[in-house]
């Protein structure tokens, strides 16, 4: 297999500075957790929006944002985002407690949905997702795509792993799995932003897998049925099907991405840590876990406050929007010691890095296998892989979307 992806534009689409991630805060440059230590050692709840109170001016846009008429208010420790991720009734993961907007698209999927109805829709994929399904996530789409792009730069001595390999790798998994061809794989990357174009590429993949299914998450899909609350039991309408695909294309090539560019680069500034599981690889996991703990790259998301509500000391009204930072809750020192620090050592213990409650990450299992098969494959194949000394190092940048700038390696 060739990946064949033209890697200038994977550049331009999967740039946290470029013009379409930019409004999720792509050019804040500075380390957000001295301000987010500050104000979760202040109080438990502030209001106000995340990026304002860590000094961000300008407005962005992200889960729960922007909502201008509504007020806002911010929760930065472990123990009252664990608690509004417990309580979905009150604290709802769209405004109108139920969601669905009815257009194609994430505002109209599982991720904003509530209740028995959230449960239903997500019930139908979740076998595809559980960890006993890791390996047919690897044997069908990850392992060869891996292979494929070190095949790619093995003879050159240096690259640039965060377009050349991170950003490849979940963008050609979840396309794979819909039955995109390489080939068309870019474009609908670029398509998520405007989800009527996805339904061009995705129409007549669902039609021939309605005739004949394969072995694949779009048949799936396609062959889900569901019973509603009157007992009666429908298939996913094709509306459905591409709000559907509009999620899971969009958390899918997205997060991993720049996941993995953050564990990469934690690993590489830290050549000690990086001998240690280059040694022995069942240091990998933990490495992998750690690198989510410290430095989630999504480090929001949002609730919608249902009812009038008195919540660790502050009121909030019914209709306000709470944004969890579990960026800052993940660097909790009531629950890690040296939160700062990225200790692959520490004893096991689940962060917030994907979410919590009933709207928990539904791809972490794959998230994983992800990184771990492609960094695990990058240490096997390229054992001597390090910064590159002559090239800028990277740095960890973005507010609602964090990543890392590029990271430039050798291995020659
Ligand atoms: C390291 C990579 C990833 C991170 C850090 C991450 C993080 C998250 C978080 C924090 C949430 C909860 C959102 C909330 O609280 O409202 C979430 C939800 C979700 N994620 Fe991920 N994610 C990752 C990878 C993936 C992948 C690879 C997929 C699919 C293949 C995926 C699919 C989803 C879906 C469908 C939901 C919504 C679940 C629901 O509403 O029930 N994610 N993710």
């Amino acid at each position: 297999m060739t990946t064949t992806l033209d890697i200038s534009r994977v550049r331009e689409l999967f740039d946290l500075r470029g013009s379409f991630l930019v409004q999720t805060g792509g050019g804040y440059s500075d380390d957000p957790y001295p301000a987010w230590h500050r104000l979760r050692a202040q109080a438990p709840v502030h209001a106000g929006t995340v990026h304002e109170l860590t000094g961000v001016a300008e407005p962005l846009v992200f889960h729960g944002l922007p909502h201008p008429d509504r007020p806002h208010f911010s929760a930065f420790g472990y123990e009252v985002c664990s608690a509004a991720y417990r309580d979905p009734v009150t604290f709802a993961s769209s405004p109108d407690a139920v969601g669905a907007t009815g257009a194609i698209g994430t505002d109209s999927s599982m991720l904003v949905m509530g209740g028995a109805r959230h449960r239903r829709y997500r019930g139908l994929v979740q076998p595809s997702f559980v960890p006993a399904k890791a390996q047919w996530w690897i044997r069908n789409w990850i392992e060869e795509t891996v292979h494929a792009l070190i095949d790619e730069i093995a003879g050159h001595g240096r690259a640039e792993l965060n377009v050349d390999f991170c950003a490849a790798i979940p963008v050609l998994t979840i396309t794979g799995s819909f039955g995109v061809p390489v080939a068309q794989a870019l474009d609908i990357r670029a398509a998520l932003r405007r989800p009527g174009a996805v339904v061009e590429i995705l129409a007549p993949i669902v039609a021939a897998r309605r005739e004949q299914p394969a072995d694949d998450l779009i048949s799936v899909l396609v062959q889900a049925e569901y019973t509603d609350d009157d007992g009666v039991t429908h298939r996913l309408s094709d509306d459905e099907i591409y709000s559907f695909s509009v999620l899971l294309l969009t958390a899918g090539s997205g997060t991993t991405w720049k996941q993995m560019g953050i564990t990469l680069t934690a690993l590489l500034q830290r050549p000690e840590i990086l001998r240690a599981v280059n040694e022995d690889r069942r240091l990998l996991r933990p490495a992998i876990e750690e690198a989510l703990r410290w430095s989630p790259t999504d480090p929001m998301f949002s609730r919608f406050v249902t009812a009038d509500t008195e919540f660790h000391g502050t009121p909030l009204p019914a209709g306000s929007v709470l944004h969890l930072c579990i960026g800052a809750a993940n660097r909790d020192p009531d629950r890690w010691e040296r939160p700062d620090e990225y200790d692959i050592a520490r004893p096991p213990k689940p962060s917030l890095a994907f979410g919590s409650g009933p709207h928990t990450c539904l791809g972490m299992h794959v998230a994983r296998a992800e990184m771990l098969t492609g960094i695990g494959a990058l240490l096997d194949r390229l054992p001597n892989v390090r910064l590159d000394p002559d090239a800028e190092p990277p740095r960890l940048i973005g507010m609602y979307e964090r990543g890392a700038t590029a990271i430039p390696v050798r291995f020659d």
